[in-house]
């Protein structure tokens, strides 16, 4: 390994300032973009109320008036659904319940504002003023058409003469009931059916997160209203129920009402926290304890689940991580009991729900034998980003919608050392910038990304804080952390997040309080990590650095996908932005100045948040060196190499030849991190030329690169190394054969044929090979396959065995049978609600199922928008998948029309994304107008090369 010099911090910035100079403008146009923000300073909500007159009506904009505060919730709930049907049990999916919520008054009054759905009925108000024993007449006011979509309850005072008085504590009972659908969202019913029986059981589960508390009981359904939850749940005999915090020790009794018998369970009051986070579950599951501990670990899962071992994986890692975050953040776990819960349907892939974390049975449950190495890597993953969040947004919540990367972010970022402790081989940091690092890049590449944190005033309705969840979000998020701590130091970072979580916890923070803590720890007087930060969380994008070894200068520029959009809106201020401090760690291997006739490399292990372009001579030399002796270079940025070569040549920042060589030395390549990232960018080579002529030498070209270094996988040998490789090898190994087989390649092809028919005749696949093996059989087969595996995935009730036999459906070439595949899509008993998006993405990845799914979305477009318009992420997810090869005229003019032909309403959530296919659709056309016959004339010669 090369020595690693890192620029001292003043040094780089003075290259900066040079350079910046050099090129000129580029400093004044940042100081404009400052002096913006001072004359137009972002605007803060108005204040709702003045005390003369009192006021009336409803609030300004869509957030609750902060004239009254929740300090407690005591909420009764009973959801009357059977878990087992039987011919004398009457099913009905209703829930009904009562809540006494207490609050205080901050301002003089006449009525109260929170929140309630439509469809959640509530009646018989009553308000008492407690400290007088009083109580006040009042009426609810609902269904104001006003009132409606702000999900505002408004409670009025009839009285003429009548308020609320500041200092006053009330208390305001309701009854409410609401229906329990197979919907998702709020308290939800699911079902799933016995295997040996075939009976079928049913449960109920609650999702609040963003904004469906609201729908469960009336509430103030704000992260800033945080109040102590007392919840008890009546349920029918032999069910069980679970909610944030632990039973009472004296409940559990059964209770009579109108003939019918009742569980009685009351749970523990909670600490104050945010109405998101409330969660319950009543259901007939079973429990694996993990192994001793002084909290009560548990998870919980349908009892066939539960005896055959599949919580297992998961009960004996939580209890280390947990561990781990309770060390690392020197802050105790407050709740005495963590519940895990594995459920037939959830929206999320899961949810951190404070005591009680709900996941999908694919993200919890491992099966020996039948789950994945991927599975492996998912559940450990995903356990360690809800345990993160039990300190990161449960215990310091963000104060709003707007900085919801505080609580995304964090966690994003903290799982990869939850996950590294847990399996500390699993090259976390190798991980983190493929998935994390380079996934952030692809979306805050378009000029409709968002930034990191924007003002409150934009972050107002549903859709818009549904919209936050995306891999800006999380993976940007998290990558600037990543970069914060690097800069800051790992010691310093560490006590600086404790101070933060101390002095917050139970509150709520802004980014601003994150720096604040980071300085203290960092350097008391200083204020750089302010400066510092907010330059990559207020504004979008990231900046592409470019370093001329020739001369030594280096500057930055916003990278853009696509260069046009640069051009077409010139008064944005943000096409010159300053993003600071880009150059802190930069790798020179033969001298420390940039200006060298050696090659330089910049962005040492991927740290900054930012691409690198070099001078043609740097990359030649770097690719030189990559060729000659690949590990004189970091395996990550061998990765990053070929990702900043790829993107750069898809921007036109770069000669797409250039990028394609920087593939050549793969041959020699064993690392996970550089095979990966060539796989992803020559994946979207194939997504834009599978259509076309240069299909043919490219799937010769790549497939020999693949399969050369992957060879001795074919044999009987190979196919055992799955079993004893190192996981990231394994996982290289993985990805080399799906793309072997996507491409044709015959042995591989062979080989999953093979492997199908003995698994047909009782026969066995490895796990790993599973979802490759049922693509590329159905893809090169007929009816009969598919519908063997139709019926394998039909009788499976194992999740991570559905979710690849589901995936395999997606493969086959018949239009006919895709169609089908889609009809099943709107058949809840077929495809479940949680499936239907990534189903309908896989159908549009095959393509041959492209055209089809992009009519199909388009066809049912209202169907969807009302399944799932208010499912966090559905239909953007939706739209990015369907549209991710768009990549000629007549697409973009579709996708166009698609926009036009609905409101925003009506696009919702998936705004954004129909915008930024948009974009990415403009670039593509843009990018292969300009580069196919380069691109073929490359594959070409290295094909004549080769032979
Ligand atoms: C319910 O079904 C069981 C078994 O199928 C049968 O024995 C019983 O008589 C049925 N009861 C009623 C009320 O129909
Ligand atoms: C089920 O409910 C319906 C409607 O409420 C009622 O007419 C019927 O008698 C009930 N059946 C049983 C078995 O309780
Ligand atoms: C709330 O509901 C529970 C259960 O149905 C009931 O026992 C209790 O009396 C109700 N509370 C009030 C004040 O009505
Ligand atoms: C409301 O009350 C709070 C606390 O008592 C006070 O700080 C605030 O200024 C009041 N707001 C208005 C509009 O009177
Ligand atoms: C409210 O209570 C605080 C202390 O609890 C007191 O300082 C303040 O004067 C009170 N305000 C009113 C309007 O009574
Ligand atoms: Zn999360």
């Amino acid at each position: 390994m090369a020595a690693g010099i890192i620029v001292s911090k003043t040094l780089a910035a003075a290259t900066v300032v040079m350079t910046l100079s050099a090129v000129g403008g580029i400093i004044s146009m940042a100081i404009v973009y400052q002096m913006a923000i001072d004359v137009n300073p972002p605007t803060r909500p108005p204040v709702t109320t003045t005390p003369e007159p009192i006021p009336t009506g409803p609030p300004p904009n869509l957030r609750l008036p902060r004239n009254v505060v929740p300090e407690k919730y005591t909420i009764i709930l009973r959801p009357h659904l059977y878990t087992t049907v039987t011919n004398v049990t009457n099913q009905t999916f209703l829930f009904s319940g009562n809540s006494t919520v207490i609050f205080r008054c901050l301002n003089k009054t006449k009525s109260i504002f929170l929140h309630s759905k439509t469809e959640l009925n509530v009646r018989d108000p009553v308000l008492t003023r407690l400290d007088k024993e009083e109580s006040l007449k009042v009426k609810l006011k609902v269904n104001d058409s006003t009132v409606s979509e702000t999900d505002f309850l408004e409670v009025q005072l009839t009285d003429e003469d009548a308020a609320l008085e500041p200092n006053g504590t009330y208390s305001l009972f309701t009854n409410f009931s609401g229906e329990l659908l197979n919907d998702l969202a709020g308290f939800y019913s699911s079902a799933y059916e016995l295997k040996e029986t075939s009976e079928e059981r049913y449960l109920a589960a609650s999702q609040m997160q963003a904004t469906d508390a609201r729908k469960v009981f009336p509430c103030f359904d704000e992260p800033d209203m945080k109040a102590v939850f007392h919840l008890t749940i009546l349920h029918r005999v032999g069910t069980k129920a679970l909610s944030n915090w632990p039973k009472e020790d004296s409940t559990g009794y059964v209770v009579e009402i109108d003939g019918e018998k009742w569980i009685y369970t009351e749970f523990k009051p909670t600490d104050k926290m945010s109405t998101y986070l409330v969660a319950f579950a009543v259901s007939e599951f079973d429990k694996k304890s993990s192994p001793t501990h002084d909290r009560d670990i548990t998870v919980w899962a349908r009892p066939e689940a539960i005896n055959a071992g599949h919580a297992d994986y998961a009960a004996n890692i939580t209890p280390a991580i947990l561990d781990f975050y309770q060390n690392e953040f020197n802050l105790r776990y407050p709740v005495s009991k963590l519940d895990q819960i594995a459920l037939p349907d959830l929206a999320p892939t899961a949810m951190e729900n404070w005591g009680l974390i709900t996941y999908r049975e694919s993200s919890l449950l491992y099966v020996q034998g039948v789950s994945s190495t991927f599975n492996l890597y998912d559940i450990t993953i995903v356990i360690a980003h809800e345990l993160a969040h039990q300190w990161f947004g449960n215990l310091v919540t963000m104060s709003w919608w707007n900085e919801l990367w505080l609580n995304e972010g964090f966690a994003t970022f903290m799982s990869y050392q939850g996950m590294k402790h847990a399996q500390p081989k699993w090259a976390s940091e190798d991980l983190f910038v493929i998935n994390e690092v380079q996934n952030a890049f692809q979306v805050d590449a378009l000029a409709s990304s968002h930034p990191l944190s924007s003002s409150e005033d934009e972050v107002q309705t549903v859709d818009q804080i549904n919209e936050l969840f995306d891999s800006v979000t999380y993976s940007k998020g998290a990558a600037v952390l990543r970069m914060l701590s690097y800069r800051v130091g790992e010691a310093k970072f560490k006590t600086g997040i404790r101070t933060y979580l101390k002095a917050l916890q139970y509150g709520n923070a802004d980014q601003s309080d994150l720096w604040t803590h980071m300085q203290q720890a960092y350097d008391e007087k200083g204020d750089e990590i302010k400066a510092f930060m907010s330059t990559w969380t207020n504004q979008a994008g990231f900046p592409v650095v470019t370093v001329d070894t020739n001369t030594g200068y280096m500057y930055q520029q916003k990278f853009l996908l696509n260069p046009l959009t640069n051009q077409s809106d010139p008064e944005s201020v943000l096409n010159d932005v300053n993003f600071s401090d880009v150059s802190f760690s930069v790798l020179i291997v033969e001298r420390s100045e940039l200006k060298s006739d050696k090659w330089v490399l910049v962005n040492l292990n991927c740290v900054g948040y930012y691409r690198v372009n070099y001078n043609l001579e740097n990359w030649e030399r770097l690719i030189t060196q990559l060729q000659t002796d690949h590990q004189a270079i970091p395996a990550i940025n061998r990765g990053q190499l070929i990702d900043d070569a790829f993107n750069l040549a898809r921007a036109g920042y770069l000669d797409v030849a250039m990028a394609l060589n920087t593939t050549q030395y793969l041959i020699n390549e064993t690392q996970y991190i550089p095979w990966q990232s060539a796989l992803n960018n020559l994946n979207f080579f194939l997504l834009m030329f599978d259509r076309s002529e240069v299909y043919g030498p490219m799937q010769v070209t790549v497939s020999m690169l693949v399969t050369s270094h992957f060879h001795p996988l074919w044999s009987q040998l190979g196919l055992l190394n799955l079993l004893v490789l190192p996981f990231l090898h394994r996982y290289a190994q993985l990805e080399a054969i799906s793309m072997a087989c996507r491409l044709g390649y015959k042995d591989c092809i062979e080989m999953a044929q093979d492997m199908f028919t003995q698994w047909t005749t009782n026969g066995t696949i490895h796990p790993n090979l599973q979802s490759n093996i049922y693509c590329h059989a159905i893809a090169a087969g007929g009816e009969e396959e598919w519908e063997f595996v139709w019926k394998a995935y039909l009788s499976s009730t194992i999740a991570t065995e559905r979710d690849k036999l589901r995936y395999g459906l997606s493969c086959t070439k018949h239009i006919w049978l895709l169609n089908r595949y889609l009809q099943y899509t709107l058949d809840a008993t077929k495809i479940r609600k949680m499936d239907v998006v990534s189903t309908i993405s896989s159908i549009a990845g095959n393509v041959a199922g492209q055209a089809l799914a992009w009519d199909f979305i388009r066809a049912h477009w209202k169907h969807f928008s009302n399944e799932f318009g208010e499912e966090i992420g559905f239909l953007g997810h939706l739209i990015h998948w369907v549209t991710e090869r768009f990549s000629t005229e007549y697409e973009l003019q579709q996708l166009k029309q698609f926009q036009s032909d609905h409101t925003e309403e009506s696009l919702g959530s998936a705004s954004r994304a129909v915008e930024q296919a948009i974009e990415r659709t403009q670039a593509n056309i843009l990018w292969v107008r300009e580069n196919k016959d380069i691109v073929l004339d490359w594959f070409q010669s290295a094909l004549e090369t080769s032979t």
